[in-house]
């Protein structure tokens, strides 16, 4: 029934169910590939009783030994390797339910997961697909009623301050602002001299207006089962060298002509004025909407929107993610908006735990995975 590496289909919901009708429903294991927000997802479900498994690359093995947070720890030469037979075997074996992260998409083949990947995943793994692509994510947004920052479909177009998008870059690393053209071929010239890409990524960056204003972005959870979009958490990120930038003077700035990148380092907890929340709520709900019509049954569990919001106010949405956000970290053990729903102790891993415990005891699991 549970069929091999070599096997390439779609895989069906109902091989999934398969797998997690001979799973033992009071052993099950919460795994994830360590990274990421590995340890948010493993502590919430340890507090929520369950067993933990952690697939890493030796490098990083000592984070979770030092973390004692996961049960088990299966070694991989690098994440693809998830995708073996014998460590699929393995989490099998477990009875584990996998948590993705952004590392999956970053690191694992998207067809990959979608065809060869026989473990259940907690989520909606359909929706992976319209988030690696940038314009699938536009018309979503759009479709949602969000306002979208303008896109330049060619460097001729630009017409303001743009943001330069490499397909390759992770993290934002090697992204760079231009305002024509001629600034952008320039600086693409020189961020592939850096290192930052390659002259074959050049043909395909994404260019889209910059809006200025100040980064939020809004951490959500989708429950199925209370049919409710859950508000718990906020932060802004941390970028080098966006960040830095503010404590070297402008003379210095120009001297030795800083180029500013977007490369992520961490994350910052954020409030907001309490107004704004009834337009960031109203936005977490009609994105689930659209989800629903998009790619049935919509978002399950956590997603959240990063936006920037200008100094009128307007919320201006240029990324999804239909998972959990390393940026969730910041409310590991609670947050504001997290305080406020549940009180003490509830934060993103722990919510997703919570709903996996509720679908195994409503017998209803078969909602929530995929
Ligand atoms: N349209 C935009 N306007 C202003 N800042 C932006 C815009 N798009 C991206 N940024 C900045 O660049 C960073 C990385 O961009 P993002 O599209 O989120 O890339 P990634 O796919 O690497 O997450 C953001 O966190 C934000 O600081
Ligand atoms: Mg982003």
């Amino acid at each position: 029934m549970v069929r091999g590496r070599k096997q390439s289909s779609m895989i069906e919901k109902e091989h999934i169910c398969n797998i997690m009708e001979n799973y033992e429903k009071g052993k099950i294991t919460i795994g994830t590939l360590g990274s990421h927000s590995a340890l948010n997802i493993f502590k919430g479900a340890k507090e929520e009783g369950f067993r933990t498994v952690c697939v890493c690359k030796k490098e990083n093995e000592m984070i979770y030994r030092r973390f004692p947070l996961a049960d088990e720890i299966v070694i991989v030469k690098d994440f693809e390797c998830l995708l073996d037979d014998n460590v699929q075997k393995r989490l099998r074996q477990l009875n584990t339910i996998l948590v993705p992260h952004g590392s999956f998409n970053a690191y694992l083949d998207m067809d990959e997961i979608l065809n060869k990947l026989y473990v259940p995943m907690f989520g909606n793994r359909k929706l992976l697909r319209w988030e690696i692509d940038r314009e699938l994510q536009r018309k979503w947004l759009q479709r949602a009623g969000l306002k979208v920052p303008k896109r330049f479909k060619d460097a001729s177009e630009i017409d303001g301050l743009a943001i330069a998008k490499f397909p390759g870059a992770k993290g934002g690393k090697g992204y760079f602002l231009v305002n024509s053209s001629e600034s952008f071929y320039d600086k693409a010239e020189y961020m592939i001299k850096r290192g930052h890409s390659t002259p074959e990524e050049l043909e395909n960056t994404y260019l889209q207006e910059y809006v200025v204003g100040v980064n939020v972005y809004p951490q959500y959870f989708h429950s199925i089962f209370k049919n409710e979009v859950e508000l718990l958490g906020m932060d802004k990120r941390y970028e080098s060298t966006v960040d830095g930038i503010g404590r070297i003077p402008a003379l210095e700035q120009l001297q030795i002509r800083i180029i500013p990148t977007y490369t992520i380092v961490g994350n910052i907890p954020i409030t907001v004025r309490e107004r704004l929340l009834q337009q960031i709520l109203k936005m977490g709900d009609n994105v689930v909407k659209v989800s629903q019509e998009i790619a049935p049954p919509g978002i399950i569990g956590p997603f959240c929107l990063e936006t920037v919001i200008t100094d009128n106010l307007e919320i201006f949405t240029f990324e999804i993610s239909a998972r959990i956000v390393a940026g969730s970290n910041v409310g590991i053990g609670t947050s504001p908006y997290a305080y406020l729903k549940y009180g003490e102790g509830m934060y993103m891993g722990r919510r997703i735990a919570r709903e996996i415990k509720n679908g195994i005891g409503n017998g209803e699991l078969d909602k929530i995975i995929l």
